[in-house]
């Protein structure tokens, strides 16, 4: 990714292997702040906190936690302890729980004399294969959306995407970004509609950032508006990214996607998940049993904002009497996919085991 023609991964080991840096995206869009991650405990935080988000990106910082947690203690005991803080930090997303059990796995394997090294080479291993992987996504869906726009009649091609699944969600590329990005760079004519997804709105500020510091044009939406451009005509293709696919194609992502699943089905246009294979869990055999986060009740009783004289404020949207919740997560199910694109290819959900 490019921020101000500058390329950034959105995490990365220090040339000693002592920190992380990683990008902190809840000062996003307003401020572009990159942070030191020096201790386990720091990365926890920066995942359950949201500084890093994003399924792929989780993973990837737990396998860098789980490197970092070896600086101190390279013992059996702190590697279980360790593991389990980890995957306790953010439920939902499977990639987490993945990276965490692979770098366990690999170091369990390994004397704890050479620990060290082991987990941060095998820390960089995970982030490189997402890198890679993203970037095929971005081939085949480049590909999918050629198809799809020359049986469309639209000259612009309009895709719909909710939350964000782009280079910040990721090590670099995106997901569902991934194919938009590739189109624009291949000189097609897209436009994304960007779902500002309340309440952490990650689609207007973070979407909107990255679609902006690549000049892929873009026009970002109240989250009830998505229905009603698909019945005039104004949406093509769907396009989420996803925390979790159970083995029958159940896709789970940001609250809210089960909606446009919904409308885009009603009214016949494609929805496609991409997702990179650490997202799919094929020992699940469907959605309906994967644990769905529930934050904090202040992410909907609140919104935060830059107010005209620049500084970062954050009002109450609600009254004090009323309560909120805040499922983060909703499981979209395999009938209302028309795709899965991974970095091996286009299939459908029923095809991917
Ligand atoms: O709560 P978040 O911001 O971590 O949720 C992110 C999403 O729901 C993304 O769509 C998903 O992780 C796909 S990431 C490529």
């Amino acid at each position: 990714m490019f921020v101000n023609n500058i390329h950034y991964r959105t995490i990365w080991p220090s040339s000693t292997c002592r920190n992380v840096s990683i990008i902190d995206q809840t000062k996003l869009p307003f401020h572009f702040k990159v942070v030191e991650v020096g201790s386990v405990d720091k990365m926890v935080h920066a995942i359950s906190t949201m500084q890093v988000r994003g399924a792929p990106l989780i993973g990837v910082s737990a396998a860098y936690g789980v490197a970092l947690a070896m600086l101190q203690d390279t013992s059996d005991a702190r590697l279980s302890i360790v593991a389990k803080q980890l995957i306790q930090s953010r439920p939902t997303a499977v990639n987490l729980a993945w990276a965490v059990n692979r770098i366990i796995v690999h170091l369990t394997a390994t004397l704890p004399a050479v620990r060290v090294s082991a987990a941060w080479e095998e820390a960089a291993r995970i982030a490189d294969e997402d890198v890679k992987q993203n970037q095929m996504i971005g081939q085949h869906g480049l590909a999918l959306i050629q198809q799809t726009q020359q049986s469309g009649l639209n000259e612009t091609f309009n895709i719909l995407t909710h939350c964000n699944a782009g280079w910040l969600a990721t090590v670099d590329y995106g997901t569902a970004l991934s194919p938009i990005y590739a189109a624009h760079d291949a000189g097609l004519d897209v436009h994304v509609w960007v779902d500002e997804t309340r309440p952490r709105n990650q689609g207007a500020s973070l979407t909107a950032w990255e679609l902006a510091q690549h000049g892929v044009p873009h026009t970002v939406i109240s989250d009830n508006a998505g229905g009603h451009l698909m019945q005039q005509g104004q949406v093509d293709m769907v396009m989420v990214g996803a925390d979790r696919v159970a083995a029958n194609g159940d896709v789970c992502n940001k609250i809210g996607t089960y909606l446009k699943a919904l409308a885009a089905h009603d009214n016949q246009i494609p929805f496609y998940a991409a997702v990179p294979s650490p997202t799919i869990d094929g020992g699940l055999a469907h959605g309906g049993d994967i644990v769905i986060e529930e934050r904090h009740h202040d992410e909907v009783a609140y919104m935060q904002g830059h107010a005209e004289d620049g500084s970062l404020q954050r009002v109450r949207v609600m009254p004090k009497e009323s309560k909120a919740a805040n499922p983060a997560f909703d499981v979209t199910p395999a009938k209302l996919v028309t795709g899965i694109i991974t970095e091996k290819g286009v299939f459908a959900p029923n095809k991917l085991t």
